[in-house]
C-alpha cells in the first residue's frame, strides 16, 4: 500500500473548523481565511445545514477539506458514504473506529476504489474514543481497562483494516505516535493558541468553551501531531484571518524548533 501523503508546511497543517449555521457564514469565514490556512473542516452542523455545497465552496476557495462526519453504520452503508465523500474531492474524512474491522475495511477500500486516476485518494481516519467518554462510560458499555488501552486497540484495528490515521486528543498523541509509528497520520483537535490556556491538562480555554483536553500548537506538533484542528479560537474572534495567521506562525516555529 502506498504511503499516505505527509503534511508539508505550517499552513497545510492547520484545518479551521467551520462550525457555523449557514453557507453564507461559512463563506464569509473562508474569504477571510483564504491564503492564510490550507484547510477547512466541515462537520455535522454545516453539512446538515448546507450539504455538499459547503464542500464545493471550500474547494472553490482553494482549501483542502476535512469532512468530519464520523461515519458509523453497517459496512455497505459506510462504504457508500465514503465513496460519495471521495467523489466530492475531500482531502480527509473519518469513521468511528469502534464500528468494527469489517466496517473499517469497507471504508478504506471504498476510499481507494472511488478515487479517479490522477486524483489523490482521501485520507481515511478512525475516531478512537470520544473525548466526552471516560473510563466509567466505557465500563458501562462493557469495555474493561483504561481509556488509553482502548484508544490504542482501536487505532491498531484501524491500521490493520487499511486506514491512514487517527483523530486524537492532545493527551493521546504520544501514545499513538509511539504505538503506531512515524507513518500513522495523527489529526488533533482541542488546540488553543499559546497564551490562551497552554497546558495539555488545563481546564476549559475560556468561559463557555467545552474543550477539556487542550494543548498549544507547539505542544501538539512537538508530541507528534501531523494536522491540527482549531475552531472557536479562529471563528469566534473579531479577526479570524489574524488569529489563523498567528496560529500558523506558532506552528511554523514549532516545526523549526
Ligand atoms: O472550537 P474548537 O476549537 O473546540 O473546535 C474543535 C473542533 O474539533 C470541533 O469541530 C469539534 O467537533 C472537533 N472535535 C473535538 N474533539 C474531538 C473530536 C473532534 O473538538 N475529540
Amino acid at each position: 500500500m502506498p504511503d499516505a501523503p505527509r503534511p508539508a508546511g505550517a499552513r497545510d497543517r492547520l484545518f479551521v473548523a467551520l462550525d457555523v449555521e449557514t453557507l453564507d457564514q461559512a463563506d464569509a469565514l473562508m474569504t477571510e481565511l483564504k491564503g492564510v490556512v490550507g484547510g477547512c473542516k466541515i462537520g455535522s452542523q454545516l453539512f446538515t445545514a448546507a450539504g455538499p455545497a459547503a464542500v464545493e465552496r471550500a474547494l472553490a476557495h482553494g482549501f483542502r477539506v476535512f469532512l468530519d462526519l464520523k461515519y458509523h453504520d453497517i459496512p455497505n452503508t459506510v462504504a457508500g458514504a465514503v465513496r460519495e465523500a471521495a467523489r466530492l474531492g475531500v482531502f480527509m474524512l473519518n469513521v468511528h473506529a469502534s464500528g468494527g474491522p469489517a466496517m473499517l475495511r469497507a471504508a478504506a477500500e471504498a476510499g481507494r476504489a472511488a478515487t479517479r486516476p490522477g486524483q489523490t485518494r482521501p485520507l481515511c481516519l478512525g475516531v478512537t474514543v470520544l473525548t466526552s467518554l471516560d473510563r466509567h462510560a466505557l465500563a458501562a458499555q462493557g469495555v474493561v481497562g483504561t481509556v488509553e488501552a482502548h484508544v490504542l486497540r482501536l487505532a491498531e484495528q484501524s491500521r490493520a483494516a487499511g486506514l491512514d490515521g487517527s483523530v486524537a486528543s492532545p493527551r493521546e498523541i504520544r501514545l499513538l505516535r509511539g504505538g503506531l509509528g512515524p507513518r500513522w497520520i495523527i489529526v488533533t483537535p482541542g488546540i488553543r493558541p499559546d497564551g490562551a490556556t497552554a497546558r495539555a491538562d488545563a481546564g476549559p480555554a475560556t468561559a463557555g468553551d467545552d474543550q477539556v483536553r487542550v494543548a498549544t500548537p507547539a505542544a501538539a506538533i512537538g508530541a507528534g501531531a501531523d494536522y491540527l484542528v482549531v475552531g472557536r479560537p479562529v471563528t469566534g474572534v473579531a479577526d479570524p484571518g489574524a488569529a489563523a495567521a498567528a496560529l500558523v506562525a506558532e506552528i511554523e516555529r514549532a516545526l523549526d524548533g
